[in-house]
């Protein structure tokens, strides 16, 4: 059993490359908590260090209430599975399941129970007499488990374990893991970059982006109220909406959101209103997943788009459509990546550089106030520029057709807010 906390910790590696920025986190006793987030944001590094794999910059690593940053990794009863769970191929599964209690001189008859109880858990009892070499990559990857767990270790880590196997074994395995990681109650973190697989094993989920936390929460805070677009962009299942409209007042009635061809009003009854109208005249960012709109007969007089159904496409259990209704559409602001300058991270986008950022993701220009050049270093935006279409979940039937003028209801309650930096406008509770 162990408590694992992150106190602001950094992790830059030889040549400057800063790995994880500043990162406070902590998983709780028994707690299974996910890292999630794309690929080279920094989830390894994180997991190496907590095992002892890896030094620490800066900050601290407390396990179980110690300081344990300069803990030998032997010394902190931590076990680990990697993507690719490397056996001992000359030894049987049994072989290679009892090899860390034999090391520590167990007795044989306790080895010998340990084994068959774990190998009967992890479904590999048939398998135990068999070398690696003659098991599936699933069977593989429970052997390897099985070693990792075997001593009973008071924290499990586990690197993206699944990542090798094909569709049907993973998503097995992913039940069986998280049965046996909750029936042996102890504090498991568990790296992925699949949002399926960090929102159905999670206790809580922690997302990451270029070595910054972005959110924790669990499965349902984050999918429903996350803090940044990143996070509502990342934990969408279909292609998130990500527009760009003006904030406006008029006669302080009412709060317009105004996506030039197209207005959404916000009553200032919403409890959003306030946080909204702070942005009067600027440019925020609204995330509104497929399913929060939905198909509306012309005569409907709740806020709604309208536009050209350009494609229907066919996902088997549901049908998405693509409207084009004219929409400056943005991609997931990025803060300016703190390696490239080779510093420690800033602390965030200056206005300035937030005002120009803004442009350039803004396809319509509804803006075009010329300030500074726009910057041609880092980011990656161009492609952003463009009216990009509506995707709208249709359910298991095409009410539309293909070239057909539609009008698209939207859920008011299920916008979400950020600003021009992809922060949330009004911040979620944890
Ligand atoms: N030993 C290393 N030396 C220098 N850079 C590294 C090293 N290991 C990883 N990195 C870099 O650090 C970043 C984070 O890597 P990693 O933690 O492996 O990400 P993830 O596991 O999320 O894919 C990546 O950009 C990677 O290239
Ligand atoms: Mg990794």
């Amino acid at each position: 059993m162990s408590t694992v906390v992150l106190d602001d910790v950094t992790k830059v590696y030889p040549g400057g490359h800063l790995a994880v920025d500043r990162l406070s986190l902590r998983a709780e006793n028994g707690e299974l908590l996910v890292l999630l987030g794309p690929s080279g944001c920094g989830k390894s590094t994180l997991l190496r260090m907590i095992a002892g794999l890896e030094d620490i910059t800066s900050g601290d690593l407390w396990l179980d209430g110690r300081i344990a940053n300069h803990l030998a990794p032997r010394d902190r009863d931590v076990a680990m599975v990697f993507q690719n769970g490397a056996l001992y191929p000359h030894r049987t599964v049994r072989g290679n399941i009892a090899f860390p209690l034999e090391i520590a001189k167990a007795d044989p008859a306790l080895v010998k129970e340990r084994v068959t109880e774990l190998s009967k858990a992890l479904h590999i009892d048939e398998t135990l007499e068999r070398r690696p070499g003659t098991l599936s990559g699933g069977q593989r990857q429970r052997v390897a488990m099985g070693r990792a767990i075997v001593r009973q270790p008071s924290l499990f880590l586990m690197d993206e374990p699944l990542s090798n196997l094909d569709a049907g074994m993973r998503t097995e395995l992913r039940m069986e893991i998280s049965s046996l990681v909750r029936a042996l109650g102890v504090t498991t973190i568990y790296v992925t970059h699949d949002q399926v697989e960090a929102l159905t094993l999670a206790d809580r989920i922690a997302i990451m982006n270029r070595g910054v936390l972005q959110d924790v929460g669990t499965p349902g805070q984050i999918y429903n109220d996350p803090a940044t677009a990143f996070v509502a962009a990342f934990l969408s299942s279909q292609q998130i909406n990500l527009l760009a409209p003006q904030v406006r007042t008029p006669q302080n009635e009412y709060i317009l959101l105004d996506f030039g061809p197209h207005q959404i009003t916000i009553p200032w009854t919403d409890p959003r209103a306030y946080a909204v109208s702070q942005h009067t005249g600027g440019h925020i960012i609204v995330g509104i997943r497929p399913d929060a709109l939905a198909p509306v007969p012309d005569t409907f007089d709740g806020p709604s788009f309208h536009g050209r159904v350009r494609t229907l496409e066919y996902h088997g259990h549901e049908w998405l459509a693509y409207v084009e209704a004219g929409l400056p559409a943005v991609t997931v602001p990025e803060p300016p990546d703190p390696r490239a300058a080779g510093g420690p991270a800033a602390a965030g986008a200056t206005g300035g550089k937030a005002r120009s950022m803004m442009r350039r993701l803004l396809s319509g220009g509804a803006e075009p106030e010329p300030e500074t050049p726009p910057e041609t270093n880092g980011q990656a935006l161009s492609g952003t520029h463009r009216r990009a279409d509506l995707i709208v979940r249709l359910g298991s039937r095409p009410v539309w057709r293909a070239g057909e003028t539609a009008r698209v209801g939207i859920d008011l309650n299920r916008l979400m807010l950020f600003t021009s930096e992809g922060n949330r406008i009004d911040p979620p509770r944890r």
